[in-house]
């Protein structure tokens, strides 16, 4: 079991308040004892199954199905292709949004990628249906695979990730090397990585006349109700999606994929329920990915250690038909001082799926070639990593010159490096061993994420027993949102969490808006908020206008919520309970009501990031190259910490993805068919609990004044971005190699060392 600690300051416990104490999940009873309804669990009366054959080709035609065989197959009630697949009312090869991709459902014969849906059978059990659509046999017209840096196609591209720049520059870059004493650099590449969700894709559809509902596991609900309803031609609001739980996203289950509409489409085909769930393998193409890219990084440094010049070029691979692209060289942007940065992006055009936003998108794999690059830079200035860094802080944006709403990096590294003991380590590497002989390395990282807010609704009803209702739709993805929420909503009503119910995951709710980007507690819990002070005033509108009530004639001074009580603000010791109020009123409840958004002001003022510092350490056999991490230290500031029990828990799982990223994760293909080679969880790594060395994850306190009216900030996605580096960089110090590829292997580091 990793090491459990984390330290929290005083200034986040408010005295009586909710938002600070570390609660357990609400929903984690009914999560380890199985009764938990995962999208897949629901069996509607008649539920037919869909299976979808998959193209074993990357590019080409498909030239014949056997149909009739598969059509005969007892159990099977119909085969979908695209000679019979229903029209749908939005063309399937046109963008609805930026959000929205290109998918494939079976509108013509074409192959665009491995394990693309070219038919969908349709069987009364699973068993027939995956019969069914092994009997199809498909032949193909086929073409050559072009997945690799010599045959894709290379393009310019005109923005990356959901709508940034695709190039950013600041300050003269000729200039900035002409000045520099030393410069370094060096190309890395970071391999395609698949979502991997506990929970597969899956749908369990029910039409009703032009009215649809959906099981189905999802990030954005609202956005997906239009963009089905525009699919299907049905007005938004006649869709209802029910996601009350989800075994992960990742961001994989933000957005419409091609087999989950084949299996809506199905189901009104049939005009019976139909459940699709995917294969692990068949999510390794049509449901996104992270997309391999190869960087170079060339920094410049003055005699003090100072940059003088920055140029980060990211080549990111994405689909031959659609182009998301990883916003790698980004991540170059926000971080360190350099009087000229260039951070620019091209594409190259493979015969893959499309990939799409991944926890941490753009700055997991820049931050891991830039936090490589870092630490090359300070040893060709022979000076420490930590110092170098310390030496190009940037107190302001760099390139904006935007102050940051709020920036407790120093303190995350002070902290960190403290808490590792990193005052101890050797200049140069391969001067550490363990008893028995294994080297030791130390390396880190600067870890740091955005804070995207996005509009989101919410109502509260406080009821005349005392208790309050509040309801927002966004999805629980695991990390412990609905008791976050939960706690924010009880600490604006004055109740305990236990006396607030909370709905949520289900579409006809009040939109939730995105869970994703890291910013979903921000987001719903500002509605939250709003509306549990929506409520509150209505409930002191009907006491200070009450003869009857010691609140009486209170409306200008205020009043105070707290404890299930209105206090004057004036006078605490006057005050009168919530259900007294409603009684007396002869009103069953209070319902208030908000749509909250961060005012864009705040954004156009300040740089808005969340900050840490990763501190790791390797062991690594000087003989057989095998790598263990074996302690990491990782110090985040995110604002104000709603619930440090799952933020620290979110902390430790961000840092584990960095040591699957930096050691473990890779999907591997076979250039010659272009088929993704270890397309299961047997041999696409991810670490396990003997892989997860000691965790320590430090709470540093920040008091964020501008970022939001809670303070709060996202913390589940900026633990990758200093993890990766780090342990690169620690691997270096072990051995003295310089490793540029992920994930580092055993053969990178069996080469002799250069001592
Ligand atoms: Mo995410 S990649 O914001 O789920």
């Amino acid at each position: 079991m990793p090491h459990e600690s984390a330290t929290l300051s005083v200034p986040h416990r408010r005295h009586g308040s909710n938002a600070g104490q570390p609660l357990t999940r609400r929903d984690g009873r009914l999560k380890v004892t199985g009764r938990a309804t995962f999208a897949a669990d629901n069996h509607p009366e008649g539920m037919l199954y869909a299976v979808s054959a998959v193209s074993t080709i990357a590019r080409g035609r498909v030239t014949h199905l056997d149909i009739e065989v598969a059509k005969g197959h007892p159990g099977v009630v119909e085969i979908m292709t695209p000679a019979n697949r229903p029209p749908l009312s939005h063309d399937p090869d046109v963008k609805m949004a930026p959000f929205g991709f290109r998918v494939e459902v079976l509108q013509d014969d074409t192959v665009r990628y491995v394990n693309q849906p070219i038919a969908l059978v349709i069987a009364e059990t699973l068993e027939a249906a995956t019969e069914g659509a092994l009997l199809l046999n498909p032949r193909y017209a086929v073409e050559e695979a072009r997945t690799t840096l010599e045959n894709g196609q290379h393009y310019e591209l005109s923005a990356v990730g959901i709508g940034s720049p695709a190039r950013t520059a600041h300050g003269d870059l000729d200039a900035g090397f002409q000045a520099a004493s030393i410069v370094t650099e060096a190309e890395y590449v970071t391999p395609p990585q698949y979502h991997n969700a506990m929970e597969p894709h899956a749908v369990v559809a029910q039409w009703d006349g032009d009215h649809l509902t959906l099981d189905m596991p999802n990030q954005a609900m609202a956005l997906s109700c239009i963009s089905y309803g525009a699919y299907f031609g049905i007005p938004a609001e006649n869709v209802l999606i029910r996601s009350p739980f989800l075994g992960g996203g990742f961001g994989s289950k933000a957005i419409l994929n091609g087999p989950q509409l084949l299996g809506i489409l199905a189901a009104r085909m049939l005009k019976r329920p139909v459940k699709l769930v995917l294969t692990r393998a068949q999510m390794y193409g049509p449901v996104g990915h992270r997309g391999k890219t190869w960087q170079t990084l060339r920094l410049g440094m003055d005699g003090e250690g100072h940059l003088t010049a920055l140029h980060h070029h990211a080549l990111c691979a994405t689909s031959s038909f659609d182009d998301f692209i990883e916003p790698a060289a980004n991540a170059s942007l926000p971080l360190y001082a350099s009087p000229a940065i260039l951070a620019e992006h091209t594409g190259l055009r493979l015969d893959i799926g499309t990939p799409g936003p991944m926890r941490a998108p753009g700055e997991a794999s820049g931050s891991a070639a830039l936090e490589i690059a870092m630490d090359e830079a300070a040893e060709a200035c022979g000076m420490d990593p930590l110092d170098f860094r310390l030496a190009n802080y940037a107190e302001t944006e760099p390139g904006s010159g935007k102050p940051f709403s709020s920036k407790a990096l120093r303190e995350c590294y002070a902290e960190g490096a403290k808490r590792f003991g990193w005052s101890g380590r050797p200049l140069r590497p391969r001067q550490m061993r363990d008893e028995n002989g294994l080297l030791v390395g130390w390396g880190m990282g600067t870890a740091v994420f955005h804070c995207p807010h996005f509009p989101a609704e919410a109502r509260a009803t406080l009821r005349d027993d005392g208790t309050a209702l509040v309801e927002t739709s966004g999805a629980d993805m695991g990390q412990g949102a609905w008791t976050a929420l939960a706690q924010i909503a009880a600490e604006t009503l004055g109740l305990d969490p236990d006396q607030v119910e909370f709905h949520s995951g289900v579409s006809s709710l009040p939109d939730g808006g995105i869970a994703g980007g890291s910013g979903h507690t921000a987001s719903a819990g500002l509605a939250l908020n709003n509306a549990g002070e929506d409520a509150i005033a209505r409930l002191a509108e009907l006491a200070t206008a009450d003869p009857q009530s010691p609140l009486f004639g209170a409306g200008n001074i205020g009043v105070v919520a707290r404890g299930g009580r209105l206090h004057r603000r004036d006078d605490e010791g006057q005050g009168e309970s919530y259900a007294d109020i409603l009684r007396r009123a002869g009103r069953a409840e209070v319902v208030g009501t908000a749509r909250a958004m961060r005012d864009p002001a705040v954004g156009s003022a300040h740089a808005l990031y969340s900050h840490g510092a990763v501190f790791a350490e390797v062991k690594v056999d000087p003989d057989l190259g095998q790598v263990r991490a074996t302690r990491l230290v990782g110090a985040f500031a995110a604002g104000r910490i709603i619930n440090p029990r799952l933020v620290r828990s979110q902390y430790f799982g961000g840092m584990i993805w960095g040591i699957s990223f930096a050691l473990h994760e890779e999907a591997i293909t076979d250039h010659r068919t272009g088929r993704i080679m270890n397309a299961d969880l047997a041999e696409y790594h991810v670490p396990v609990n003997a892989d997860v060395p000691a965790l320590d994850a430090i709470l540093i306190p920040e008091d964020d004044p501008y970022i939001n009216p809670l303070g709060v900030k996202g913390v589940g996605e900026i633990g990758i971005t200093g993890t990766v580096g780090a342990i690169a960089n620690a691997i270096w110090h072990a051995t003295g190699k310089r490793v540029r590829r992920f994930p580092i292997r055993i053969e990178d580091l069996l080469a002799p060392a250069e001592e």
